[in-house]
């Protein structure tokens, strides 16, 4: 249940595998519209968002059906945090050129956190996911979304971006890093007992 045609892609990837027909949550044809609460975390925002598509879900008869939803934020830490739960406004105000105007220039830490919802059609599965990672002095690269010209991921597992933001890797690049896809993941961890 998103608008984020990313955030639909990344899904996309992670749940196919394992045999899940993943679509966008529409109801004619539309993204349905839902409340999302000033919350002071992700976990609280994720329960909201789930809670308001499972009373949709019920409204139009299927609750049998699978849902997933997701909230995450870009968390700078001499910002104490900020913008946090309030990622999407804030990057609609002042955008990524915004953040760096307001950025410590020596401290430059940050992370991407993700914390997902998944119905099973009986019981909710919780999932979260951090990709740690530093804020860089300009915008650069085209791809991707949101502060991602901004931001360089720390090296994770065997996969490093040499220094090139997620806004100057491909997708499939992204993912090995992805704080969503390591929330996603999590819940499939979770769902093992049930699917397998
Ligand atoms: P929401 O989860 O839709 O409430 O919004 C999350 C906001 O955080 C997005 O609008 C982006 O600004 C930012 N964000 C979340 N994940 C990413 C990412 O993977 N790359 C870049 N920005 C992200």
């Amino acid at each position: 249940m998103t608008g984020n045609q990313g955030k639909l892609l990344e899904a996309k990837h992670a749940f196919s595998p394992f045999g899940f027909n993943v679509e966008q949550f529409l109801i004619d044809g539309k993204v349905p519209e839902i409340i999302e609460p000033q919350c002071e975390t992700l976990d609280d925002v994720a329960d909201a968002k789930i809670s308001q598509g499972l009373q949709l879900l019920k409204e139009i008869g299927k609750e049998k059906d699978a849902l997933l939803v997701e909230d995450s934020g870009l968390f700078i830490e001499s910002l104490g945090g900020f913008p946090g739960v309030y990622s999407a406004y804030v990057l609609d105000k002042i955008g990524c050129e915004g953040i760096l105007k307001i950025m410590d220039d020596v401290n430059r830490k940050a992370s991407f956190q993700a914390s997902a919802r998944f119905w099973d059609g009986t019981k909710v599965h919780k999932g979260n996911g951090i990709c740690p990672g530093n804020i860089i002095h300009s915008i650069r690269g085209e791809n991707g979304f949101g502060y991602d010209p901004i931001f360089v991921p720390l090296d994770y597992l065997e996969f490093s971006t040499d220094g090139l933001t997620f806004g100057e890797v491909k997708i499939d690049m992204k993912e090995n890093f992805s704080h969503r896809k390591k929330a996603l993941d999590d819940i499939l961890l979770s769902l093992k007992n049930v699917i397998m």
